[in-house]
């Protein structure tokens, strides 16, 4: 989608379309516009999308939609009423679309990144595989802002980066929702490569038997019954020679999540190939960090491997040696996530001493029941870290909730055979036994856990967003890196 910016109003706007925002009770200076309210029509209140047919217009069709009361406005309205006059137009089959900037009280280049992103993320949909007749909605070729008399430089640096940013939203989309079959371990290392060589940054990757010879006995032997060997990739981004900070951002990256041994009943497997969105989050969080040119240095680290069932697979009661040293009980083979990560963060910790870490992780169904698919689980072990993390969530619309890690838990994952188990209480407190699991690896390092399992995948189209994999929480690092 191109996106042009114009000093355009709705009267002049020469596009198939023009999208009008509205709060309830605001009066509109287009007399079209204002005959609608009039006529109670439009209303200004959340429902849905309106159109006005106004053929003695350019644009010939004006499309409302409702920001809510004025007292009750927040950012993401105006990115959700974007979305939805973005997702009306593809249904009415319009090409070429136009919006005009609300007159609100926020300042324009929020304005702008709300709609920019509303709309590039609703244009999305994962349909690379059907027959474009089967294609339900068409794509919008162009997007125009209707700057009226704004100051359109300013407008222009602010949508550009707003593309920049959606534009790997998608992509970190498309990586996920494509199956298992295409995206496993090989492919999602010639991904890395491709994003480093691209930018020129340091890539390590260790596979086969050197896993066994680094220690990363984890990773390996969740790994090690699949067709495609597991590996643990790690990429600098060196973005602040100036800071003696190094954020490490990692992210599990199960390819395909059949459960091991204790194999997964089929509706739960059915949308596995989400288990990498943690890992395909970081890729596009360094990716992007390249392309912002994001003043943090930051280390990159994806354990990947696909959970699959076989004669080599790990097994209950298998007790193994993690990279750090304790010994792991094996009580399930589903919990696989926090027996890659553990490795993972040992790992970044001895070889690249980083001064902050946040794993992101589809790791619990329980953080699923617990919060459906608003929130994702937050869970650290350093307050002021996990502070930036909420707040960076409440902007980017992409929200955290802390979970606590009090000393119980920890009681929990202690085993009679070795110095841990990766199952807690049996499902109790799913969601904070992996952490407190994971708690074990980071030592005194700050860190935050976010469990994305809610969030990273929708089964069904919502708020604009396509069904599938979301994208999320890519802009929540962006925003909290940006304003590292
Ligand atoms: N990948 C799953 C968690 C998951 C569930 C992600 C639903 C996305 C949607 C994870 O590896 C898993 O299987 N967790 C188990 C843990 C249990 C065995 C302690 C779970 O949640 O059931
Ligand atoms: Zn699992
Ligand atoms: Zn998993």
């Amino acid at each position: 989608m191109d996106i042009l910016i114009k000093p355009w109003t709705v009267d002049d706007a020469a596009a198939d379309a023009v999208g009008v925002m509205l709060c309830e009770k605001q009066e509109h200076a287009n007399k079209l516009i204002a005959q609608a309210i009039e006529a109670g029509d439009v209303t200004g209140k959340q429902n849905g999308v309106f159109v006005i047919t106004a053929y003695s217009l350019p644009c010939k069709r004006i499309l409302v939609a409702g920001l809510d009361e004025k007292e009750k406005l927040t950012p993401d309205k105006l990115q959700k009423a974007a979305a939805s006059i973005i997702q009306k137009a593809r249904e009415l089959r319009l090409r070429e679309i136009a919006l005009a900037l609300p007159d609100i009280d926020l300042a324009e280049s929020r304005i702008t990144d709300e709609l920019v992103q509303g709309a590039l993320l609703a244009d999305y949909d994962f349909a690379k595989h059907t027959d474009a007749e089967h294609k339900k909605h068409q794509h919008i070729a162009c997007l125009t802002i209707a700057a009226g008399g704004r100051d359109l430089d300013k407008i222009k640096n602010v949508a550009e980066r707003a593309k920049t940013i959606a534009q790997e939203v998608c992509a970190v989309r498309d990586l996920v929702n494509e199956g298992s079959d295409t995206i496993h371990p090989e492919r999602i290392e010639e991904e890395a490569r491709a994003i480093s060589e691209r930018h020129g940054l340091a890539i390590e990757v260790i596979t086969g038997n050197q896993l066994l010879d680094k220690k990363l006995n984890l990773l390996h032997a969740v790994g090690r019954a699949s067709r495609h060997s597991p590996r643990l990739i790690i990429i600098d981004y060196p973005g602040n020679p100036h800071s003696t900070e190094r954020i490490a951002l990692v992210g599990k990256t199960i390819t395909f999540d059949m459960g091991g041994v204790n194999v997964k009943p089929a509706e739960s497997m059915e949308t596995m190939r989400e288990d990498m969105a943690g890992g395909a989050t970081v890729l596009g969080a360094i990716d992007l960090a390249c392309r912002l040119r994001l003043p943090v240095n930051i280390t990159a680290v994806l354990p990947v491997a696909e959970n699959a069932i076989g004669p080599h697979s790990f097994r209950q009661g298998d007790v193994i040696t993690a990279h750090n040293g304790k010994t792991v009980e094996i009580k399930h083979t589903d919990a696989e996530g926090r027996l890659i990560l553990a490795d993972a963060l040992s790992y970044v910790i001895e070889t690249k001493h980083p001064t902050h870490i946040i794993d992101l992780a589809t790791l619990t169904g329980a953080a699923l029941v617990c919060f459906g698919t608003h929130l994702m689980a937050m869970l650290g072990n350093n307050a002021r870290l996990q502070q930036r993390v909420f707040d960076a969530g409440e902007h980017a619309h992409e929200r955290v909730w802390a979970l606590p890690l009090y000393d119980e838990y920890k009681e929990d994952i202690k085993s009679d055979i070795a110095d841990i188990k990766n199952l807690g209480d049996g499902r109790n407190a799913g969601t904070i036994a992996g952490a407190a699991f994971l708690a074990e690896f980071v030592g005194e390092t700050p860190w935050v856990h976010l469990d994305i399992a809610p969030v990273a995948f929708i089964e069904k189209a919502s708020n604009g967003r396509a069904a599938g994999a979301t994208g999320v929480p890519l802009r929540l690092l962006v925003e909290l890196l940006s304003n590292w």
